[in-house]
């Protein structure tokens, strides 16, 4: 057996019956909890809670959506305006998901969430639309192995699942872990892909303490309990930065393992992040000023912030951290007057001169840029 069908046959169990030892306790919003049907909330396999994080009118992708818990939460939050879309590649979860939607939909109103077929490091790759192609050409030779791989490249392409740049707010609670180790990085970036430029992460995860040893990630049970795949607490945080992510943060952190296997800790925590616009960084004469409480601080971009002092900062920076996610640590301070962009060429740590965010007169830039 494969990590993969493990995981499968796992899910399955656990969408025909309750599986005690896949629950992990978590204390969700009661009053978002009482309009879900009691099958959803017992068959919970969940380690966190996302759904705190959703905004009215958000389009949200849950990822390794299972009973639909996290999604029917998060269309009580989206509202009328939003949209929920919950990704699973088991069709015996999907299938208890989708038995409880004409239900939810007349409570809610409006039938705003959707649960697809597809595996989370593949989210272009719409498995519903495999398995009818499959149907009609089955794969009995190596050639046409070969022609289903066209096929599906042709889909990611031109059907996506999940398209670029379309999800305001990507969850998912318990499942990054269940995915195979060599296909950790491609879901990381495939979730980068997904998310609109300015939109947020927050994954509920286990973690561990220490590196996870070779023979506990090849027990079949420990994986598919969400234990063995679990990422290295570093690690986790590193794989959202390798990405392109900003603002990578442990927004959650369980003081209590969740289980301890060999001396490791397993425990669960929530991580969020921001995918950057895209943006060039242009000088037009912006300043923050870190508030403390330590001497300095740095982002992932290199950038220094002394305590107390007029940084230097480009646009999208300032916006970036004069925004909801940082307005408690920085004190954003605008031009007096526009000024012609320039591209940034400033070494980390520049200083902005007072005279240039007050109301007098602007120093011009010196022109000596080298970049
Ligand atoms: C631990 S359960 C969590 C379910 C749900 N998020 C919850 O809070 O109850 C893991 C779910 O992720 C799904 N899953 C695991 N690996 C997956 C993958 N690579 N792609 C899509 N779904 C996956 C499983 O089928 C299962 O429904």
């Amino acid at each position: 057996m494969t990590i993969e069908t493990g995981v499968l046959e796992r899910y399955s169990q656990g969408a025909e019956s309750i599986q005690a030892d896949l629950c992990c306790p978590v204390d969700y919003d009661r009053k978002l909890l009482a309009l879900l049907p009691q099958e959803i909330i017992d068959k919970d396999y969940g380690c966190g809670d996302p759904s705190r994080y959703v905004q009215s009118g958000d389009v949200v992708l849950d990822l390794g959506s299972g009973s639909g818990k996290i999604c029917y939460m998060a269309a009580q939050l989206v509202g009328s305006t939003g949209k929920v879309i919950g990704v699973d590649m088991n069709d015996d979860m999907l299938a208890l998901a989708r038995k409880y939607q004409p239900e939810m939909a007349e409570k809610l109103g409006s039938d705003r969430v959707e649960f697809v077929k597809g595996q989370i490091q593949d989210l272009a790759l719409d498995l519903a639309a495999m398995n009818r192609h499959l149907a009609e050409h089955p794969v009995r030779r190596a050639e046409d192995v070969i022609a289903l791989r066209a096929w599906q490249e042709q889909q990611r392409k031109e059907q996506p699942l999940i398209k670029d740049n379309s999800v305001d707010l990507v969850v998912s609670n318990c499942v990054l872990n269940l995915v195979h180790d060599s296909d950790k990085a491609q879901l990381i970036k495939e979730i980068f892909r997904v998310v609109k430029p300015g939109g947020r992460v927050a994954i509920s995860d286990i973690v561990s303490d220490e590196s996870v040893p070779q023979h506990l990630k090849d027990d079949q049970q420990l994986w598919s309990g969400c234990i063995s795949g679990a990422v290295q607490e570093h690690e986790f945080l590193q794989a959202f930065i390798a990405a392109g992510f900003v603002a990578v943060s442990f927004d959650k952190w369980e003081a209590q393992p969740w289980q301890v296997v060999e001396g490791i800790e397993f425990r669960s925590v929530t991580i969020t992040a921001i995918k950057p616009h895209d943006e060039p960084c242009l000088d037009r004469g912006h300043a923050v000023i870190y508030r403390g409480p330590f001497a300095k601080t740095y982002d992932d971009e290199g950038h220094v912030f002394l305590r107390g002092q007029r940084m230097a900062v480009c646009e999208r920076s300032y916006n970036l951290l004069t925004g909801a996610t940082y307005a408690d640590q920085f004190i954003g301070i605008a031009p007096a007057q526009e000024r012609t962009p320039q591209n940034w060429c400033h070494a980390p740590g520049t200083l902005r001169a007072a005279s240039e965010t007050k109301g007098s007169a602007h120093k011009a830039d010196s022109g000596s840029c080298c970049c």
